[in-house]
């Protein structure tokens, strides 16, 4: 579903991004995990044509990010993306939040895309809070309305970066739980987190990230076990306690 091959980004002289390679498979749990810096929030932008690269190659779902000919806007609308500040629009309603992307941009009648969105939201637990404003909801809430946003524009693959680490302690096991649920629905998802919880429920391949490079690329038993590199070690002992 999503192959990155040999990707190297620049910003001007400094090298963000180092010779990476990873794919994942449809149906794959990926979690991306590293030091602040490391280059994840840049990699999982670099899927979706957020951030351009200079080397190497990406394909999603056998379009490539890169080629000048590709139509981003059109691929970007099938991978959802949720940020670690929700980025929901304040000024509209949830309502009006979960339907605005599929009118504007799938052309979707709004009958049509208020059935969808009203799916999703009570999926994830807020069907009555339909009429409300953003700002009106609490962090893990707004957070579960970005990811109902997502999905009713029914995406090909779910990217999500740090989706809970602006959120109070409380809030969120109920954003994992949702993310848990999409995983087992067998959702294609790419997760930067340091949630080492979510990564040993869900996770297929544990992706760790230092300086750019991708130092471990493996399955979570592995990660989880005793092979992995000092680097990695020692961030796990960090983020563990
Ligand atoms: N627009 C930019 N221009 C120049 N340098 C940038 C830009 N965006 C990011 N960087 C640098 O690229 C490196 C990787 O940034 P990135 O945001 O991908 O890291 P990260 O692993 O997501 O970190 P964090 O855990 O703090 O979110 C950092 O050193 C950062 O300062
Ligand atoms: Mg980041």
């Amino acid at each position: 579903m999503i192959d990155i091959k040999n990707v190297s980004k620049w910003y001007g002289n400094f090298q963000v991004l180092t010779d990476c390679s990873t794919s994942v498979k449809k149906g794959d749990v990926v979690v991306v995990c590293g030091p602040s810096g490391s280059g994840k929030s840049t990699l999982i932008k670099t899927v979706n044509g957020l951030e351009p690269f200079q080397k190497g190659e990406i394909t999603v779902d056998g379009i490539s990010v890169g080629d000048p000919k590709t139509n981003l806007s059109k691929l970007r609308a099938r991978i959802g993306m949720v940020f670690q500040n929700f980025e929901l629009f304040p000024h509209l309603t949830i309502r009006q939040n979960l339907t605005l992307g599929q009118i504007k941009v799938l052309g979707r009648s709004e009958e049509e895309a208020t059935a969808k969105g009203l799916k999703y939201l009570e999926r994830v637990g807020l069907l009555s809070q339909q009429d409300k404003f953003p700002g009106q909801l609490s962090g893990g809430q707004q957070q579960r309305v970005a990811i109902a946003r997502a999905l009713s524009m029914d995406p090909i693959a779910m990217l999500f970066d740090e989706p809970t680490s602006a959120l109070d302690p409380e809030m969120i096991n109920e954003v994992l739980d949702v993310m848990v649920g999409l995983a087992q629905e067998g959702m294609t998802m790419m997760v930067v987190t340091h949630e080492m919880g979510f990564a040993r429920r869900v996770a297929n391949h544990i992706i760790f990230m230092d300086k750019g490079i991708i130092v471990e690329n493996c399955t979570k038993d592995e990660f989880f076990g005793t092979t992995r590199s000092d680097r990695a070690r020692d961030f796990l002992a960090k983020i563990i306690h």
